[in-house]
């Protein structure tokens, strides 16, 4: 069983507890048997629990901590003060409705911990849990008219307010996360020489057809994608920015690209949203061959599904064979690119550049030839082998280069089983095939660094965010949401290394800004094919990533969830330079 798997059964069976508990006391009162057959039915569930909650244990205190510190203790309380009554098997049922409520409550409270709060477990959120459960208690003990009702669940209710101001008292302690300076000057974009490659993007509200339809769009030069900037290594681009009537404001990010700070397009961090009317000149040195992609990052969730995105490749020399870009984005709920067919001559090397520019994971199948993925994230793998009916896994914001020569009879690109790109008509059925795994493809080099300057660990969940104006139910690392996540500080020349937990439902695509991460071990495990250098991947439900990179791009720069709704929704903190 997956960690991620584990962490939905251990869900499940919480939520399972707790019903059984709570219905067992509610009905209590009523009849006899269905009250003992559910009370029965939480017992079994909470000694499940026992199980799965170690499992995740075993697999990283991370998944397991408010379990373990809040919800055993509660559970273990709710088995001791319910189950011997229960065994007694009481002639009047009625006499074990407040355990049995008891019981419910503490695996509710237990539960509500885990959902809304997760990692880390504090003091005060455990006194918070207490506090609910024994005030619930002492409220059903009134309702339910026991014997000696009155001074116990008195004495109860006063438990249950000094829990509650002590619990809350904790958690209100000032928040240790340092505000974001704004407006750093690095990386000025006059010192890079003289442009060679001059580019100029106008964003602005846009009609597109897609597939026959009109679509309300955002877009770079009334097209989406926006244009394909392209460049020689050793080009300096001069892309000048104007915002026409993107009433939100607009910059430019170069997704992968490890430009100087001041290149970074991040509103409020590396300079302020063009608003319309205004421009903006991005000016770099173009250094890193490879395939990237550019997009606004003001308001970038809604910006970039509206289509305020575009490609970015740099290439090592002048290209002889046959390039095809495919950007992959869901614009207004039509897939794009839309099916192209286009001969190549048999013989032809082709070099298929594979972009994702959603925020979830795409999967993207080329049947027809033996194809080699040639780099990820831009930079080279080593050693790659051909495959052949393999699928390639691309997260929201990665790239794959694929390369083929032509054969005599057409290929076919599939992404999502979807035909997006042809050399003539081709039907197959990919869905089954199996899918790369790029920690196991290609070969191996030893790692550059086993000794760390700095170590970060960033575990991702979910979690209720009390500090904005209105409660949010947000996305979290370490338990804060951004603005609030503390900056990762390291200085210039240090090897940082990062662990990347996930302990919630759902994936993440990790991104860093301005510098390409190392993967050192995922779950534990070293790759053991070529070594890879992301800027893009997903961290699925129960992963652990290792990664490593050296700090040498001086600034402040953005460290994120690539689903940009996550992004939005809390799931971005800042690593700077000290
Ligand atoms: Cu492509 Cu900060 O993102
Ligand atoms: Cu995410």
């Amino acid at each position: 069983m997956t960690v991620g798997s584990l962490l939905v059964a251990d869900l499940v069976i919480a939520v399972l507890a707790a019903a059984g508990w709570l219905g067992g006391g509610a009905s209590a009162t009523r009849g006899r048997r269905l009250a003992l057959g559910l009370a029965v039915f939480a017992l079994l569930a909470t000694i499940a629990r026992a199980i799965t909650i170690t499992a995740l244990a075993r697999a990283g205190w991370w998944f397991a901590a408010e379990k373990i510190l809040i919800a055993a203790p509660l559970s273990l309380a709710a088995v001791v003060v319910a189950g011997p009554r229960l065994l007694r098997a009481p002639a009047d049922i009625r006499s074990v409705a407040v355990p049995l409520l008891f019981a419910g409550y503490a695996a509710s409270g237990a539960l509500l911990v885990t959902v809304l709060h997760g990692y880390p477990a504090s003091a005060g959120v455990g006194l918070l849990a207490v506090a609910g459960v024994v005030a619930a208690t002492a409220v059903s003990w009134q309702a339910l008219g026991a014997r000696q009702s009155r001074t116990m669940s008195r004495a109860a209710l006063v438990v249950a307010v000094a829990a509650l101001v002590t619990g809350t008292g904790l958690t209100a302690a000032p928040n240790a996360a340092p505000a974001v300076p704004h407006d750093h000057g690095l990386g000025d974009a006059r010192t890079v020489g003289e442009p060679t490659r001059r580019f100029t993007l106008t964003a602005g509200t846009a009609t597109v057809r897609v597939s026959g339809r009109d679509i309300a769009a955002w877009a770079f030069n009334a097209q989406v994608p926006g244009p394909e900037l392209t460049a020689t290594v050793g080009d300096v681009l001069e892309v000048t920015l104007r915002n026409r009537d993107i009433a939100r404001g607009v910059t430019l990010h170069w997704h992968g690209y490890d430009v100087p700070n001041g290149q970074d397009g991040v509103p409020g961090v590396t300079q302020a949203a063009v608003r319309p009317g205004q421009e903006f000149v991005y000016r770099f040195r173009a250094d890193q061959a490879g395939t990237y992609w550019y997009h606004t990052h003001a308001v970038s969730d809604v910006g970039v599904r509206m289509g305020l995105y575009g490609v970015l490749v740099v290439r090592p020399a002048p290209v002889t064979g046959v390039e095809v870009t495919v950007p992959v984005h869901t614009l207004a709920g039509l897939p794009l690119p839309t099916s192209k067919v286009e001969p190549v001559e048999a013989g032809a090397p082709v070099r298929l550049r594979l972009i994702n520019t959603d925020s979830t994971t795409h999967r993207y199948a080329l049947s027809g030839a033996p194809f080699r993925v040639a780099a990820i994230d831009g930079s080279d793998l080593r050693g790659p082998t051909p495959l052949v009916d393999t699928a390639v896994l691309i997260p929201a914001g990665g790239r794959y280069d694929l390369v083929f020569t032509a054969p005599a009879a057409p290929v076919a690109l599939f992404v999502d089983g979807r035909p997006v790109y042809s050399t003539g008509p081709v039907s197959a059925a990919t869905g089954a095939w199996p899918v790369l795994d790029p920690l196991t493809y290609g070969v191996s080099l030893p790692a550059p660094w086993s000794r760390f300057d700095r170590e970060f660990t960033l575990v991702l969940d979910r979690g209720l965010d009390l500090h904005g104006l209105l409660p949010r139910y947000a996305h979290t690392v370490n338990g804060a949401a951004d603005p609030d996540i503390p900056p990762q500080v390291v200085r210039r020349g240090d090897v940082v290394r990062f662990t990347i937990v996930n302990r919630s439902l759902v994936v993440h695509p990790w991104h860093l800004h301005g510098h390409h991460v190392l993967v050192l071990s995922r779950n534990g495990r070293p790759p053991t094919g070529s070594p890879l250098w992301l800027d893009s991947f997903d961290v699925r439900p129960g992963d652990v990533w290792g990664v490593a990179f050296l700090a040498d791009n001086p600034g402040m720069w953005a460290n994120h969830c690539h689903n940009l709704a996550h992004a939005d929704a809390g799931m971005t903190l800042h690593l700077m330079y000290g």
